[in-house]
């Protein structure tokens, strides 16, 4: 298990305490979670929250901290003899605590005693988001499952969002570790990409890098020469010449920090004039929306700006047509890009997407549209140095969604539906997506970069 210096937890948790100001903290650290029968487990993952306030990776600890009287707490049992027998010798949860800055423990079943002498007070939790988790916190805050969600702090939440948002040097660090994983996952998948190989040899072979430097994958590998359907989780497809491969995946490093990138390459290696065309309209939008991050801007402005070069680049090909602002604004772009330009990233691939998307991507200044596909933006608000978050613009051709908005008489004055009727419904996807820090004065890419020029992608599947 890998830590950081006891002070970082230190601090952070002092930060906490200062933000949330009174009552006690509660924070469930995640349990085992099993496969086939109780014993037989998949790969453990803690809790983010619990791995940025109290770091330890272990199953079945819980955080407490009691704000008004000064105190941190971990409540967790030390592993008896027969735990030993099958899994060998671990520290004690006093030794294990040390380390994170935490001198005070109890056994896990003494929380039950210390919530019931405190139940008068405040008690602020996340929304859990584990059946173990909801059944432990409805039984100890005698909150019924079904309102646990509506009961979580507020308070917290926003306390935490604002201190997980802002990554430190040490994170960034770690984060760029897992996109060192990322790089190899990505340029293994390009070198792989011959046709008569089997998608999945693809998705397996590159969650095996991941495996390999000792951490899973940050989310299910998306591999399709279907990029169109945006997380297409099916490699059961054998890669055909002339088809794209659309490839979103990410590592988590040893401390569970996320890389997530997409690349889409012709399989074979060489991209037609038509794909070309699609792809560069695409990469203009990803490398001008990098470009525009600098601190305070809104992040649904550079949403709007990818929508721009996206109808721009359509209109170029012929797809498209009419005035690009108007279209955009009518929302004509969302039958090519329905989804959002990026979200925030940390411990979490989405980070913090348990709290809430919208505690995460929106505030008081901004409010989460109701509009088809803006709605999906999870990131929207003011961008601050520290973020860190993907830009991910696409162009998809998804034939439900032009037949749909075609017979709703939807976009007619600013969309080509014959010759997308008869030229794009087998084109598949494209999506192409870096992880971005937010810099006192603008942007740095982070990890090593992935080849996203056509001449780049050419020259390396070329080898
Ligand atoms: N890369 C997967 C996602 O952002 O949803
Ligand atoms: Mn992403």
């Amino acid at each position: 298990m890998e830590l950081f210096k006891a002070e970082v937890y230190k601090k952070r948790r002092s930060q906490l305490k200062e933000k949330v100001n009174n009552g006690i903290i509660l924070i469930t650290g995640n349990s085992e979670s099993s496969m086939s029968y109780p014993a037989n487990t998949y790969k453990f993952r803690q809790d983010s929250s619990f791995l940025y306030y109290f770091g330890l990776n272990i199953p079945d600890y819980v955080g407490v901290i009691d704000i008004d009287n000064n105190k941190e707490i971990i409540f967790a049992n030390d592993i008896d003899i027969d735990d030993i027998i099958w899994m060998g010798s671990q520290p004690s949860v006093k030794e294990l605590s040390a380390k994170v800055g935490i001198e005070e423990t109890h056994k896990f079943s003494d929380l039950f005693d210390f919530i019931k002498n405190n139940k008068n007070r405040k008690i602020h939790f996340f929304p859990p988001y584990r059946g173990n988790n909801k059944i432990l916190l409805s039984k100890l805050l005698d909150i019924p499952i079904s309102k646990l969600k509506e009961k979580a702090s507020i308070e917290l939440i926003k306390a935490s969002v604002s201190l997980r948002s802002v990554k430190s040097d040490l994170e960034i660090a770690e984060i760029e570790k897992a996109c060192e994983i990322g790089y190899k996952m990505h340029t293994t998948a390009m070198k792989m990409a011959k046709p008569g190989i089997v998608e999945q040899e693809i998705a397996g072979t590159i969650e095996g890098i991941a495996l390999s430097y000792g951490n899973l994958i940050s989310f299910p590998v998306i591999l399709s020469q279907n990029g169109e359907t945006l997380h297409n989780h099916h490699h059961n497809q054998i890669l055909t010449e002339g088809r794209l491969l659309l490839v979103d995946c990410g590592a988590e490093n040893k401390m569970n920090y996320c890389s997530d990138n997409t690349r889409t390459f012709p399989v074979g290696g060489k991209f037609s004039d038509k794909q070309k065309k699609v792809y560069e309209t695409c990469l203009k939008a990803n490398v001008e929306c990098i470009k525009a991050i600098k601190p305070n801007v809104f992040y649904k402005d550079i949403h709007f700006l990818a929508a721009k070069i996206i109808v721009e680049g359509l209109k170029e090909i012929g797809i498209m047509k009419g005035n690009v602002d108007e279209a955009v604004k009518a929302g004509a772009h969302t039958l090519f890009m329905p989804h959002g330009l990026g979200h925030m990233m940390g411990l979490d691939v989405h980070d913090m997407e348990d709290y809430g998307e919208d505690f995460v991507g929106y505030d008081n200044e901004i409010k989460r549209s109701s509009e088809f596909g803006t709605a999906y933006l999870r990131l929207a608000k003011k961008l601050q140095p520290g973020f860190v978050l993907t830009v991910e613009p696409g162009i998809y051709f998804i034939p439900e969604l032009i037949s749909k908005f075609k017979n709703e008489g939807k976009y007619f004055e600013f969309v080509n539906y014959d010759l997308l009727e008869h030229e794009y419904l087998d084109f598949g996807g494209i999506r192409i997506e870096d992880d971005v820090l937010v810099t006192e004065t603008g942007y740095r890419v982070l990890g090593k970069p992935i080849p996203k020029t056509v001449k780049d992608i050419e020259e390396l599947m070329s080898k």
